[in-house]
């Protein structure tokens, strides 16, 4: 927030010309008190409208086609309380409808408890929102009219409350079974044999012509992402290729027309990946978003899509957004594998089957709560902390490493078991935990011998093992059970164990789990 003389600006984005924008203010007589390109902003909304003897609304258009950044802003001046001016470009704004009032919020959660009814401003849009006024929506850049789409929003309060749980985090951990069965609903029909994704089905004969499937997400939803490049090229003999959305963006990458971007976002408002869908579409590549929240700028955007519908996500480290990820991501591969004919009708079955127990082997994994906690207790006070994995569970130990560092600060880092001995088995010694997933099957018997590498130099040893197993309990100071399942579809359990051991271990260090230090749930600026 920041403030010139009369105005004041409410802003979440960067505007990145307010240098040379300063420096003519500047030059104009204006002081500024911070550094900020907030300030900037507001200041030069408040030059446009004494020097052009505008209204507020003209003013901010104005100004705004003067920026270049990403902005969601609301104005206020002081001399007049009834209105607001906001606009939005590239950072999320959403305006809950009340009856006689509205409320301004970059997403709908804070307003719901007095609305269900909300108006998603597209980018490059603006409005001026007046008591007992109706609301005007323009172009910023033409000034042109548009109609606002009222939505009635389906999420509840209840839903965003904390259900009896100590931290939205540990709430979401629990939500997991139910999530993947909302995930599933409508999509899985085991009794039929058949998914059915309209996202899918609609768009079939570019999944089957497509040259590559090409993942771009960030955090948490890349290495959903990897995950799926696992089960893809597994099941349906597809190329896909993995990056990072900052870094597709910006690297000049070589992009088909026949080229399938899938986009992975949990909030589908993070900036790295719209960009990177951008650049796919304008290189001709068909775009499939998957996202949890509905309605957000990157399932607008994209060309067709699936959403997780693992209901709200507040804690900031993501939990059941990542499993539905990979939940929804393995019913697309199944269903390209069976059209390109690359599985079995009988084994296609057989997955559909296995998939629909996955639920209850999630809640059995949360059985193993109070053991983690105890060994959460033991590992509090490390300074450092591996995790090890292969095949599909090595993004899972890139995952676990992960939340880890975010909400405990501990250093945390995730591996394939095998890189090991190519550095990081220096770091091995009696004060380093290892958490190394070792579920049976895949490359179980290599898995094992990574664990005596480490018994060797002392490390201590946290394994992630099939229910009933012997040959890793003899070795590792610490076993944690989850049940047996196909191999691909371990990830949706081995997860499990991770996530509760890094939220245990941040609780019993104190500190802020839902919210960690200098993160953010929806990453809106670059
Ligand atoms: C980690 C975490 C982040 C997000 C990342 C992408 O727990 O939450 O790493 O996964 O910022 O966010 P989305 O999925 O909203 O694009």
């Amino acid at each position: 927030m920041s403030n010139s003389g009369d105005l004041v600006i409410i802003h979440n984005g960067i505007i990145e010309n307010y240098e040379p924008l300063r420096q003519e203010l500047t030059n104009r007589g204006y002081t500024f008190k911070s550094d900020t390109d907030t300030e900037v902003l507001v200041n030069l909304i408040e030059d446009v409208k004494t020097k052009e003897k505008v209204k507020l609304g003209k003013a901010v258009q104005i100004a705004l086609n003067q920026t270049i950044g990403a902005y969601a802003i609301a104005v206020f001046d002081k001399n007049k309380p009834n209105e607001i001016v906001v606009a939005r470009l590239g950072s999320p704004l959403a305006i809950g409808v009340g009856e006689d009032e509205f409320f301004i919020a970059s997403d709908a959660s804070p307003f719901l408890e007095f609305t269900k009814n909300a108006i998603y401003l597209e980018d490059g849009e603006m409005a001026v929102v007046r008591t007992h006024k109706p609301m005007k929506v323009r172009k910023i850049k033409d000034d042109s009219l548009v109609q606002p789409y009222v939505q009635e929003l389906q999420m509840n309060l209840e839903q965003i409350e904390k259900g009896g749980y100590d931290h939205f985090m540990l709430k979401e951990i629990y939500e997991q079974p139910d999530a993947i069965k909302d995930t599933f609903r409508g999509r899985m029909l085991v009794d039929q044999g058949l998914i059915k994704m309209a996202g899918i089905d609609d768009h079939i004969d570019k999944f089957l012509n497509a040259r590559r499937i090409l993942i771009v997400a960030c955090g948490t939803s890349w290495h959903a992402g990897l995950v799926a490049e696992y089960i893809f090229e597994e099941l349906a003999r597809v190329p896909v290729e993995v990056e990072y959305a900052s870094e597709f963006r910006y690297r000049n990458p070589v992009i088909y027309e026949d080229d399938i971007l899938v986009a992975i976002s949990q909030s589908g408002e993070t900036a790295d990946t719209m960009a990177a869908i951008k650049l796919a579409k304008e290189n001709g590549a068909f775009v499939f978003g998957v996202c949890n929240v509905v309605g957000s700028s990157i399932s607008r955007l994209s060309d067709a899509g699936a959403y997780t519908h693992a209901g709200p996500e507040i804690g900031v480290a993501s939990t059941k957004a990542f499993t539905t990820q990979i939940t929804v991501l393995t019913l697309i591969a199944l269903q390209l594998a069976k059209k390109k004919g690359k599985i079995s009708t009988s084994d296609f079955h057989t997955y559909l089957a296995e998939l629909e127990t996955i639920p209850a082997k999630v809640e059995k994994a949360l059985q193993s709560n109070d053991h983690i906690l105890q060994i959460a207790n033991i590992y509090k006070n490390a300074q450092n902390c591996l995790y090890l994995g292969r095949g599909f569970n090595f993004p899972v130990a890139l995952e676990g490493a992960l939340k880890l560092k975010e909400i405990s600060y501990i250093h945390a880092e995730g591996y394939p078991a095998a890189e090991m001995k190519h550095g990081p088995i220096a770091l091995i010694d009696e004060q380093m935990p290892v958490v190394v997933i070792a579920t049976k099957k895949g490359h179980y018997e290599k898995v094992v011998s990574n664990i005596q590498e480490i018994k060797s130099r002392s490390g201590k040893i946290i394994g992630i093992v099939t229910e009933g197993d012997k040959d890793v309990k003899n070795m590792a100071d610490h076993v944690i059970e989850v049940p047996e399942t196909i191999e691909f579809m371990t990830p949706l359990l081995t997860t499990i164990p991770l996530q509760l051991l890094s939220y245990h271990i941040a609780v019993l260090l104190d500190k802020n789990v839902d919210q960690p230090r200098n993160l953010a749930k929806s990453v809106t600026v670059e």
